[in-house]
């Protein structure tokens, strides 16, 4: 097989940033991607409907000319996210879900919710409306070792949630481990999970490889090969509660190279083709369509995309580096060379 056609797919899980750093990365998404989930953890949050609109009209403006792609928006929960923001949100045409960040899991979130006990009323109403949780599924307490962060939330959080709000219809973020996939594998219709190409193409020892690898940090952190494995299995699986979600999450080279470099890979350049690499390791595309295009609008409840794309088999290199403002990007996998190549006549 040397050509995949697909229903053109989507990004349930997305940072652009904002502003001309957003200016310099979205047209990587719009050239593979429909529609986006658009990630809110801006400094300040995107925390009601009004910035919620005021972002998608700033991304929409920085679209290329006649561009269909259509940015989903979601609110960022806070302590002081408010049962009414709930419902004008459920209203809003434009806004489909609003993410939790635990308080200090990943970049950005300092803002986010210090106790997920005080936001019983908030998940009753997004329960009420039909409004989405997205859910960056960390516990944060600093004696918790880095690996076991996702476990510790299922069983210390998410289980929790899942129990008190049976209909509440979540989306568990960018898994990383065997028992994340587990977890949502036992779970019913109202639990899906994204999972990102470069869990699905590394494990933590890229973080090692030959010295350390600062463009392979994100959060949640790249675990042991076996939970890689298992996301492998799950992605390729064609189970209707997987979905891609890249988390590309674009941070200058000066952020990535640091003493206390950022969490992020930014893998929006080449998603589509990151992904048609991993589903070959698994040598099996019969679910490739399913996981990329199909399964993340049923589980939002929105029609599939009506246009296709195409990949060719061909060997290409993805890019040293691209641009960004003051600085550059390193792409996810830069330098090294994928076997399936976007065809840019679709
Ligand atoms: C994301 C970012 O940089 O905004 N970083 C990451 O490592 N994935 C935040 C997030 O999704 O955790
Ligand atoms: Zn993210």
């Amino acid at each position: 097989m040397n050509k995949l056609t697909i229903i053109k797919p989507d990004d349930w899980h997305l940072h652009l940033r904002d502003s001309h750093f957003m200016e310099a990365v979205v047209a990587d998404s719009a050239r593979q991607f429909g529609r986006a989930i658009i990630m809110p953890n801006l400094v300040p949050p995107v925390r009601n409907c009004a910035d919620a609109l005021a972002y998608r009209q700033r991304i929409c403006s920085a679209l290329p000319h006649g561009s269909p792609f259509n940015p989903l928006m979601t609110l960022y929960l806070t302590d002081n996210t408010s049962v009414d923001d709930i419902k004008a949100a459920s209203e809003s045409e434009f806004i489909y879900g609003a993410k939790l960040y635990p308080a200090g899991a990943t970049t950005n979130s300092d803002a986010g919710v210090t106790d997920l006990k005080k936001l019983g009323p908030v998940f009753e109403s997004m329960q009420k409306h039909g409004l989405i949780l997205q859910i960056h599924g960390e516990a944060t307490g600093p004696e918790i070792d880095v690996f076991d962060r996702e476990k510790v939330f299922i069983d210390n959080s998410l289980s929790a949630i899942r129990a008190s709000f049976p209909g509440l219809r979540i989306v568990f973020e960018h898994i990383t481990t065997s028992e994340a996939v587990t977890f949502v594998r036992d779970g019913d219709s109202n639990l899906a999970a994204t999972i990102t190409p470069h869990h699905l193409l590394i494990n933590r020892n890229a973080l090692f490889r030959g010295g350390i690898r600062p463009h392979h940090y994100c959060l949640p952190i790249a675990k042991r090969e076996h939970h890689r494995l298992a996301l492998l299995n799950a992605a390729t699986s064609g189970e209707a509660s997987f979905f891609a979600g890249t988390d590309s999450a674009p941070h200058s080279e000066q952020a990535k190279e640091s003493a206390c470099g950022c969490a992020g890979i930014f893998s929006a350049h080449s998603a589509l083709e990151l992904y048609a690499e991993a589903f070959e390791q698994q040598n099996s595309f019969t679910h490739f369509e399913t996981f990329m295009s199909r399964n993340g609008p049923d589980f939002y409840q929105l029609p599939h995309n009506s246009t296709t794309v195409s990949l060719e088999r061909k060997s290409w290199m993805v890019p040293e580096s691209l641009p960004y403002p003051e600085s550059r990007l390193i792409p996810f996998m830069a330098g090294e060379a994928l076997q399936w190549k976007l065809c840019q006549d679709d």
